[in-house]
């Protein structure tokens, strides 16, 4: 068994920070202590940097058939692009197609995965067709496959969107098994009112796209959505929330001692909706959904991470090229949904909200490891620095500078959503389950490393 010594770490969980060296025996952290005397196969110095748990990005979209095309990453480039930034782990989709079986998707996810995840990675099952044929599948999933997290689509009608007897159904039989429901929150049947009034009028460029999808009609999804959760005592996760009328909605339940789990993305932090008006297209780069939203909602979802009400920052990872985001030329709405991030979420995250003093360096490794491992029954295997726990480590160098470009990024995306950031604070050596997989830039482990990650559950307190 191969093993490994990471001396003068400053530790950083998301409850403390100390000094110590990190043994590693094979996969696991075996000890963590001062001044350890120990002999090992490999020793690093991590002299200055902080030693973090390995990222989780609990919301990617590997080879997304999307759209009329595919996102442009697959589990090689994508989860290898995590890796370079310190995400050891993702949770990517694997997605139903409307009058096929769960098992079907589930089984050409494994297709896309085996053999080619670098990182590890797990899965949700995007439910877009809930009926008596499919209802069965819930429980082997969670006890034979390990899914236990459930997405529905409250938009995306004719594709992916089910309806609410649909999801009171799913949620039921969800919760039989420990697993919950997680939901892309926005009113489907709005949105596509909203974007038929705009073609008809002969609106073509990308700012329709938001102006298509105001925050009333993710505010309204999530607030039935928690409703729908509140009245079957449902755990509820609501994925990549983008703005402060929704999150009015998950304050109001917490009156009612509701917990509603919420998930942002790092772009809703950090861009706004400024992007879509430039001139020319643009501002394609930035179409997803829900949009980017304006510096207030910005400031609301910093808030709310340091008030407990915000717990996971994603990424929503779902990248196109520049000609695939060109099949909307002519119409906004055949612009493929989606954008690059997997590879940025936790420098950004550190240089925009920890160096500014937005979050605590805890803080900081609770929303982007801990919590999602806790919350979708990843932990304590992951998302700590803990005796027994998979020694997927991350040792950041808090004062070296980088800019981001499309030029120096992993990821399969001819654009960077963060062209010319300066960023401060660069993952140096990312270790995944004991082995560095990334040193000084460099990819060490190949493709098929990452393993699958089956979970007992989802939701749980
Ligand atoms: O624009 C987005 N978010 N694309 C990926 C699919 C989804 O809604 O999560
Ligand atoms: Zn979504
Ligand atoms: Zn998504």
């Amino acid at each position: 068994m191969s093993s490994l010594l990471i001396k003068n770490a400053t530790v950083v969980t998301s409850a403390d920070q100390y000094s110590a060296d990190i043994y590693v025996e094979g996969e696991k952290i075996h000890t963590i202590g001062k001044n350890l005397a120990v002999k090992a196969d490999k020793t690093i110095d991590a002299s200055g940097c902080y030693v973090i748990p390995g990222g989780i990005d609990a919301h990617t979209h590997m080879e997304l058939p999307f759209m009329g095309t595919h996102s442009s990453d697959d589990f090689e480039t994508g989860t290898r692009a995590g890796l370079f930034g310190g995400t050891t782990t993702i949770i990517d989709f694997a997605i139903q197609t409307q009058g096929k079986s769960m098992g079907e998707a589930l089984a050409h996810w494994h297709e896309k995965a085996k053999g080619k995840a670098v990182g590890d990675y797990a899965f949700h099952m995007a439910v877009t067709d809930f009926n008596e044929n499919t209802r069965p599948e819930v429980k082997d999933l969670v006890q034979k496959h390990g899914i236990t997290s459930f997405k529905i689509f409250m938009a995306y009608k004719g594709a992916l969107m089910i309806d609410d007897r649909q999801t009171i159904e799913l949620m039921e039989e969800v919760k039989k098994y420990g697993g919950m429901v997680i939901t892309h929150a926005e009113n489907g049947d709005v949105v596509d009112h909203l974007i038929a009034e705009n073609r008809a009028k002969g609106n073509k460029e990308p700012k329709y796209h938001v102006l298509s999808r105001p925050a009333v009609v993710e505010a309204e999804a999530s607030g039935r959505i928690i409703d729908i959760a509140h009245q079957g005592k449902h755990p509820l996760y609501i994925v990549h929330m983008t703005c402060e009328e929704a999150l009015d909605r998950v304050r109001e339940a917490t009156k009612r001692n509701q917990k509603v789990f919420v998930e942002t993305c790092v772009q809703y932090l950090l861009l706004d909706e400024s992007v879509y008006f430039q001139e020319g297209f643009e501002g394609a780069k930035y179409v997803m959904s829900p949009p980017l939203r304006k510096k207030k909602d910005q400031d609301a979802l910093w808030a709310a991470i340091d008030q407990n009400l915000v717990h996971t920052v994603a990424t929503d990872h779902c990248p196109f090229c520049m000609d695939q985001k060109r099949m909307g030329i002519d119409d906004f709405s055949r612009i493929p949904n989606g954008a690059p991030g997997v590879e940025h979420r936790m420098e950004l995250m550190f240089s925009e909200g920890v160096l500014k003093d937005k979050i605590s360096l805890q803080k900081f490794v609770d929303v982007t490891s801990t919590a999602p491992a806790k919350i979708f029954g990843l932990f304590p295997r992951k998302g700590t620095i803990a005796v027994g726990s998979d020694a997927d480590l991350v040792i950041l160098d808090p004062k070296q500078t980088h800019t981001l470009s499309a030029k120096t990024h992993n990821m399969n995306c001819d654009y960077s959503a963060y062209e010319g950031w300066k960023v401060t604070g660069k993952v140096k050596t990312t270790i995944l389950r004991g082995t560095v997989a990334i040193d000084q830039g460099k990819a060490l482990i190949n493709k098929g490393f990452g393993q699958y990650l089956s979970r007992e559950s989802s939701g749980k307190k």
